[in-house]
């Protein structure tokens, strides 16, 4: 029997399908793929898999555009495949954990188009429409991924609203027969046995759009809290909310332990620090390093007893880490283990992404024909136009774009790193030979095996999911080091951030002490790190 809090204690590892293992050689990954690697995510010691989307899907932005939630798409399977993936998975301990796209779905579900038969078909008032004439939007709201977030159908002198793309319109969350809709489809995914779902950018369901409000509309909370108490509330699942616009008092009411919401949320407020303040992501700036603390921090203090927060660098719409606040060059492995190290002693669930435990790297040197993903696409197109140089726009996109997640998994050091026999759907990053699963796996020494250790130590130690936290050296400009205390323990977190060597005088009682988890071998001193050296030590108080 799972206690009411079991997700705190685990481990989550996503896999983005189209990506992780081709199994029949047409060069998509597939449920049947990641079937065949349950035994590899089981020797990592994950407790769930979050499956980007599998639902059947034109795949405009790769399955984040659903056309029917209750089939499967058939690049990926059957619905009798995700059955037994359900089944095999659960036999290694590992939960299935669906992505739940409900902000929008894909204009070719059935809905939409009937929505778009008629004003007076009953599916239109599933979506958001607004009269008006061609050329002449209600507003100038923009989408997320470029242009207009309005698109017209001239047949009924109406635009509907997207705040994705043109093919991902939002549904009408207003409309209590549409919520209903959602509701029962999610309680026949419950009745399939799925463990746990991730919620799309939730906070964006509430919008009002004549006020030009996306995130945060004043019904959100309503909303999520009639969602819970008629889909996930009493069934033990892990749920967690993505939240790019939750503060602190937010997180506290989708994380509330009462589980009226979610089990818990993720919120980037660390990970968009290397952008210009108020514009987009690929307006590149250096890291901010004392914030990236400070925020850390903040959210350790702040959530704990009260609400619950998830750990991560990386998702499918992030860079690498490695690459990108590490050093993907000549201190990959202890970069890679140190970034780790940072994450593993806080409170909080952390989330792998598919191929961060073998340090797998951005293609930066992708040229701009290589990109695949429409974000990227639009980017370029748009920053094109308005005049910047096909070097900014390739510099950001190195740095920035999404597909720097999304090249195939590496398994070994085969044709296509062992992801797929025939032509993958997209190019596996050419580092495949050094940087693999096969090679992570037989050196006792890599990045893979380090996860290993820091997942099972967080599992037998609560001093890391209870424990008061402490930031040290908060104006330092390389150490990242925090303090836990619990009961009778106390845990340091010492790691030097940057490829410099750093002395510091770390607290006396580590004195003659040895860490329980580092990234070296040795130390020359106690007081002096190595570049992106981390140490972990667990004391008696
Ligand atoms: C989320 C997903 C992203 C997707 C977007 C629209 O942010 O993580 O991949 O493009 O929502 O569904
Ligand atoms: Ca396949």
């Amino acid at each position: 029997m799972l206690s009411e809090y079991w997700w705190k204690n685990i481990v989550v590892y996503q896999i983005y399908p189209k990506s992780f293992q081709d199994s029949n050689g047409d060069g998509i990954g597939d449920l049947k793929g990641i079937i065949s690697r349950l035994d590899y995510l089981e020797k990592l010691g994950i407790n769930a898999i979050w499956l980007s989307p599998v639902c059947k899907s034109p795949q405009e932005d790769n399955g984040y555009d659903i056309s029917d939630y209750e089939d499967i798409d058939a690049m990926f399977g059957t619905l009798e495949d995700m059955q037994n993936l359900i089944k095999e998975a659960d036999k290694h301990n590992i939960k299935i954990i669906m992505d739940l796209v409900l902000n929008h779905s894909s204009d070719e579900h059935i809905w939409f188009k009937e929505a778009k038969k008629s004003i007076n078909n009953p599916y239109h008032d599933y979506y958001i429409w607004r009269d008006g004439e061609e050329g002449n939007p209600p507003n100038d709201m923009k989408s997320i991924f470029g242009g207009s977030a309005w698109t017209y159908v001239p047949e009924l002198r109406q635009y509907y609203f997207h705040q994705f793309a043109e093919k991902q319109p939002d549904l009408n969350w207003d409309n209590p027969v549409v919520r209903q809709e959602i509701y029962n489809m999610i309680n026949r995914w419950i009745d399939k046995g799925v463990g746990g779902f991730r919620l799309d950018v939730i906070d964006q369901i509430a919008k009002e759009p004549d006020n030009f409000i996306t995130q945060n509309g004043p019904m959100l909370h309503t909303y999520i809290r009639e969602l819970s108490k008629n889909t996930f509330k009493g069934n033990h699942l892990i749920t967690v909310g993505e939240a790019w616009g939750a503060n602190i008092e937010r997180a506290k009411l989708y994380s509330n332990p009462d589980g009226s919401e979610f089990s818990m949320v993720f919120q980037f407020e660390h990970i968009a620090l290397d952008q210009q303040e108020g514009k987009e992501k690929w307006d590149l700036c250096p890291l901010d390093f004392i914030k990236l603390k400070k925020v850390l921090s903040k959210w350790q203090i702040e959530l704990h007893n009260v609400g619950w927060n998830s750990l991560f660098w990386n998702n499918h719409d992030l860079p690498r880490i490695v690459s990108r606040w590490g050093n993907d060059k000549e201190y990959r492995v202890e970069s890679a283990k140190m970034l780790a190290t940072v994450l593993y002693g806080m409170e909080g669930t952390p989330y792998i992404f598919q191929g961060e435990e073998i340090g797998m790297t951005n293609a930066s040197y992708f040229e701009l024909e290589d990109y695949e993903d429409i974000e990227s696409i639009n980017m370029y197109k748009e920053r094109l136009k308005n005049g910047y140089s096909k070097e900014e726009i390739l510099k950001s996109l190195h740095c920035k774009s999404r597909d720097n997640a999304r090249t195939p998994m590496q398994w070994d050091s085969s044709e296509n790193a062992g992801f797929t026999t025939g032509k993958p759907w997209f190019k596996v990053n050419k580092n495949y030979k050094e940087i693999n699963v096969e090679q992570a796996i037989s050196d006792e020494n890599s990045i893979f095996n380090y996860y290993r250790k820091l997942i099972a130590f967080r599992k037998e130690n609560p001093i890391i999911t209870n424990g008061d936290y402490t930031l040290l050296y908060p104006e330092h400009k390389e150490v990242f080091a925090y303090k836990k205390t619990y009961e009778n323990k106390i845990l340091y977190v010492i790691c030097n951030f940057y490829g410099n060597i750093v002395t510091i005088d770390l607290p006396n009682e580590l004195e003659n002490k040895m860490p329980v988890i580092a990234n070296y071998n040795n130390s020359n001193s106690i007081n002096e790190l190595k570049p992106y050296e981390a140490r972990m030590y667990l004391l008696d108080n």
